[in-house]
């Protein structure tokens, strides 16, 4: 809970009387390269003139309020949400040293307009201790905080730390629109020059919210690698909220503890509003708006013992879903997990079957209008599909694993019938979102060429390569799939061969580096 912050109740931290600095803008001044080509089809069959993206926004990177930085200053922030998504904010960071201070995360909502001096100085309103836990794997302390009950029409700007081990720099998180608005999707990322070009190009694209599809910074067990991840992504991560769901190799790190560790999420579906808040969560939903959004780990941490239970969630949720839909409280169910369904990459050709049978069955009878994965380092789009066919009443699902952990290529044998359009590369996936209405751009950039070589490096040159729009459903089609949710005794009466089927699976995902 938020308290108004009592300037008696604890020393202001000491700060120099100079002007807080600013590292020249990194991002600054630099433009979107060039819109233009590709496909361009609503899954209407409409043609649709691509637009350009917005003007990018600069934004210099701030420094620490302090001189020395000490092992106890705050690192790693990034913000999410965990209760709504207008009116609440969550701020994770990580401290080292042998103790872990008490930490507070400070905010204040202030009018459009405010110098960017004043955004750094002015004292701030409130203040909310956070909770603190040891970081899994390594001697770190992992810290969280939430502002609720936020101004939902103003910016915030805020910092993290306390007196003790100094204070973050101050970040500026905005509102998030109403009406109008966007967020970008991609997995499989990492630390290397091809993650590097994807950040860079996402933080010189507006959107409202980050949502990445697992396989995030590749530590494969190795916490250090975590720590270099969420360095890089700082300045993008403070700003913009973010929503993560696990891949195979967050199952790398002590069976997915570290993702549960580091991240801060909703509750699960089926979380008692009187119960604890579990920041691990690992499956989880939100509305954004007129959005439904569904995360679920689509078995990549099966070890963990939790898919039954998750399996009756998605159920649940995406029940849910549908009859608030056709009530018309929402236009869209989008689904982000890191694995694909169906896939045309290279040796992982043309299905998951697994999948297909653990969830397949379960989007279709709710509806489900967008399943936006990664895991597959390709672009891939489909049509509206379902069983693997073109059909108008399935899901499309968007297949981002180009955040550049690598560049793989297209099998041999071509696409699918289902697949609408397909790149080799690095980039991400652009929604602009309106009532009834998603504009989807994939934002992309090519290897130097397609030789084993040439595809470890890009020259970072971004276009966008594909553009769709996806319509909300019609009343007809949402009244049927406005159904009621099935129970254990449906939904796990196959769940000894769902197990060893995604065990098997999981096994295989790692011979392709996946
Ligand atoms: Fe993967
Ligand atoms: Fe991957």
């Amino acid at each position: 809970m938020s308290l108004p912050r009592d300037p008696t109740s604890r020393p202001s931290p000491l700060r120099p009387l100079t002007r807080r600095r600013f590292v020249a803008g990194s991002v600054a001044g630099l433009a979107l390269t060039a819109c233009g080509g590709g496909s361009s089809r609503s899954t209407d069959g409409a043609l649709i003139t691509p637009e350009p993206m917005p003007e990018p926004i600069p934004q210099p990177e701030p420094m620490p309020d302090t001189e020395v930085l000490g092992p106890m200053m705050p690192r790693g922030l990034h913000s999410s949400f965990m209760g709504d998504s207008h009116s609440s904010r969550t701020i994770t960071w990580f401290t080292d040293g042998g103790d872990a201070p008490v930490s507070w995360l400070e905010f204040s909502s202030f009018d459009v307009g405010l110098d960017e001096f004043s955004i750094q100085d002015d004292a701030f309103e409130f203040s909310v201790e956070a909770s603190t836990s040891e970081t899994t794997g390594i001697d770190s302390f992992t810290h969280r905080a939430s502002a609720v009950g936020i101004d939902p029409d103003r910016p915030l700007r805020y910092r993290v730390g306390s007196d003790e081990g100094g204070w973050s720099a101050v970040y500026v998180v905005m509102p998030s629109p109403r009406d109008e608005w966007s967020f970008i999707h991609f997995g499989d990322h990492g630390i290397g020059e091809l993650p590097k070009l994807v950040t860079e190009e996402v933080m010189r694209t507006p959107a409202d919210l980050l949502m990445l599809a697992g396989d995030l910074s590749y530590a494969n067990g190795d916490q250090q690698i975590w720590d270099v991840w969420f360095e890089q992504m700082q300045p993008l991560l403070a700003r913009r909220l973010t929503m993560a769901a696990p891949g195979n190799h967050e199952e790398k790190d002590f069976g997915g503890e570290t993702f549960k560790n580091r991240f801060s999420h909703p509750p699960k579906p089926l979380t008692s509003s009187f119960g604890p808040n579990d920041p691990g969560s690992t499956f989880y939903s939100f509305d954004f708006n007129r959005v439904h959004f569904l995360v679920t780990t689509a078995g990549a941490l099966i070890g963990d013992g939790t898919l039954p239970e998750e399996l009756l969630n998605i159920e649940v949720d995406l029940a849910n879903a549908a009859f608030r839909r056709l009530r018309g409280e929402i236009d869209f169910i989008i689904v982000m997990q890191h694995f694909t369904i169906w896939t045309d990459q290279l040796d992982r050709s043309p299905a998951n079957f697994t999948l297909v049978a653990l969830e397949e069955n379960i989007f279709l009878r709710y509806g489900v209008d967008l399943v936006i994965v990664g895991h597959d380092h390709i672009y891939q789009r489909s049509a509206p599909m379902f069983l693997g066919l073109p059909n108008p009443l399935g899901y499309v699902q968007m297949m981002v694993g180009t955040g550049g952990a690598s560049i793989r290529l297209l099998d041999d044998d071509g696409t699918q019938i289902w697949s609408e359009a397909s790149f080799v590369g690095i980039g991400f996936a652009h929604y602009k979102v309106s009532k009834g209405k998603i504009k989807i751009d994939y934002i992309g950039a090519p290897p130097l060429d397609m030789s084993d070589a040439g595809r470890e490096y890009s020259e970072g040159i971004f276009e966008i390569i594909d553009s769709v729009e996806i319509n909300a459903k019609s009343l007809l089609a949402c009244s049927q799939c406005a159904m009621p949710a099935r129970g254990p005794e449906v939904l796990l009466q196959n769940f000894e061969a769902i197990a060893a089927h995604t065990h098997d699976r999981n096994r295989r995902a790692f011979r392709h580096c996946g």
